[in-house]
């Protein structure tokens, strides 16, 4: 099984970007983490962060033949991008919604997502350990369609 790991904007600035709202984990640590449980689950994982979102419309486009399902923290664009939704929603693979922190709890605007409903499932307020639980669920997702 191929998973596809997308972080959105500014995600490259974790362990140094509000850590009292992200924690101090980098993107490579919370990578390394999921190398580890994708390897213990039986999954190969490819991993990419962007800040552009034609650059992750891009990669959706192009990697939708050659993995089974998505982990997508989109950042920002959660928020903002009738375009994400449409190209998540195009390249027709499962995908799960995640976020650090707990977005419900924060400003109003975090409140809506463009993707939570056409998701497989979401997982938000968990720190790095909301990526390590949207790839359990997104594995056993895949495991049970097959
Ligand atoms: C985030 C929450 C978003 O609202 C924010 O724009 C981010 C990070 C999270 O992981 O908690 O960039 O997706």
């Amino acid at each position: 099984m191929k998973i596809a790991v997308i972080h959105g904007p500014n995600l490259r600035l974790l362990g140094r970007r509000e850590p009292e709202v992200y924690g101090t984990d980098t993107l490579d640590d919370i990578n390394a983490a999921l190398s580890r449980v994708g390897a213990e689950l039986g999954a190969e994982l490819e991993f990419f962060q962007s800040n552009h979102e034609g650059e992750i419309l891009d990669y959706l486009d192009d990697t939708s033949t050659r993995v089974d399902g998505y982990l997508i923290n989109p950042g920002a664009l959660t928020h903002t991008s009738v375009a994400l939704r449409d190209a998540l929603v195009g390249v027709d693979r499962p995908f799960v919604e995640l976020h650090l922190s707990n977005t419900a709890s924060r400003e109003p605007f975090r409140r809506h997502s463009y993707l939570s409903d056409v998701a497989a499932g979401v997982v938000f307020g968990f720190g790095p350990d909301s990526y390590l639980l949207g790839l359990r669920g997104l594995v056993g997702a895949l495991d049970s369609s097959r």
